[in-house]
């Protein structure tokens, strides 16, 4: 099943053509880091000026680089949910055409799932159940994966996602944008143990994050240095802001994939690129016996192939849409709260 996928829920506008889910036929995707770097961070109306610009060229690109036509296109699926709104509104738009111009389904799709089932496109063997680390720009989260669209999220973030928390301290450090890779590159010549940031427990729900108080405490470290003008340690600040966040995601991910008892753990999202989270889970992984999946880094962050991926699963347990289908700014993949 050939399926042409569309996503452009933030900053990067992506087009795919997969095959039977896993096989990635093309995937062509923009960054419009250049535009929002002048800004320190997305600005929502250049966003979503600028996918409408740029989708409509990614998909004939997406298509001449897949060897296929558009008569070969069997559906179209597209992320509908979460994102900045107008950006998302532009994929949707955008694939309810297709998929009415071709007369084939439309397959929504919700962002989070496209990003664990990337994981799927990078290792064949794996398949549910087991758990998902998520952790991007706007989430933070570990999911039971039950089965290709049943998932239950056992904790997220009640505050900032992972991603924010390195943007904003990235921001306020000028360091630039955007910031997590950045922040990573410098925390591999850094002392993790130099500064002393908070690692947050939330009450009710061991599974559940917090880190806004983790990025608050950079931001007063940054502004209290400004003020007595010293100069912080990029390289240790850095490293032991990684530290952190890797020490609060990385505890919860193995209470749970060890709670559950799947022997089998994945990490998504923009954040699953950061090496040092990715070198301590593999740590963990390795000494609980629990086989761990990373996904390379192309795939970590957003891309239309892992729509394209999910979107096949999506298919295959009856998901479709209607020209009527909406898009939304917030939404749970948990399949309890899943709507269309
Ligand atoms: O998944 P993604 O591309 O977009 C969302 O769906 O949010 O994630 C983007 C986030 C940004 O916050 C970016 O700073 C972060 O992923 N990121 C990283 C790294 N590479 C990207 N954070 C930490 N370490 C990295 N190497």
């Amino acid at each position: 099943m050939i399926i042409l996928s569309a996503e452009s829920s933030c900053d990067d506008t992506s087009v795919a053509v997969t095959e039977d889910g896993r096989t990635v036929l093309s995937n062509i995707t923009s960054s419009q880091t250049d535009i929002h770097a002048l800004y320190g961070g997305v600005v929502p109306e250049l966003a979503s000026r600028s996918h409408i610009q740029a989708i409509m060229p990614r998909a004939d690109l997406a298509v001449a680089e897949a060897g296929v036509t558009k008569a070969d296109v069997d559906a179209v699926a597209v992320t509908f949910a979460p994102g900045l709104i107008g950006a998302v509104l532009v994929a949707v738009n955008f694939a309810k055409a297709a998929a009415a111009a071709l007369k084939v389904p439309l397959i929504p799709v919700h962002h989070i799932r496209g990003h664990i089932a990337a994981n799927y496109i990078a290792h064949p063997s794996l398949c549910p159940p087991f758990v998902c680390l998520v952790a991007s720009g706007g989430s933070s989260m570990i999911v039971d994966v039950r089965g290709y669209t049943d998932m239950r999220v056992l904790g997220s973030t009640r505050d900032d996602a992972a991603g924010e928390c390195f943007d904003k301290a990235a921001r306020v450090l000028g360091i630039g944008y955007p910031g997590g890779a950045q922040i990573d590159a410098l925390a591999r010549s850094g002392d993790p143990t130099r500064y002393k940031l908070p690692r947050s427990k939330v009450a009710g729900n061991p599974y559940d994050i917090s880190f806004s108080g983790l990025k608050t405490a950079v931001v007063n470290l940054a502004h209290n240095a400004a003020q007595k003008g010293e100069q912080l340690d990029l390289n240790d600040l850095a490293a032991s802001l990684c530290a952190a966040v890797s020490d609060t995601l990385v505890s919860r991910a193995m209470d749970a994939a060890l709670e559950l008892g799947y022997g089998k753990l994945a990490f998504a999202g923009g954040v699953a690129a950061n090496s040092v989270i990715r070198s301590r889970l593999s740590e963990e992984s390795g000494k609980n016996g629990i086989e761990l999946f990373l996904s390379p880094l192309e795939l970590c962050g957003d891309n239309a192939a892992m729509i394209g991926c999910q979107g096949y699963y999506e298919y295959l347990a009856g998901v479709t849409a209607d020209s009527s289908l909406n898009a939304y700014a917030t939404m749970s993949p948990d399949s309890r709260y899943l709507h269309y």
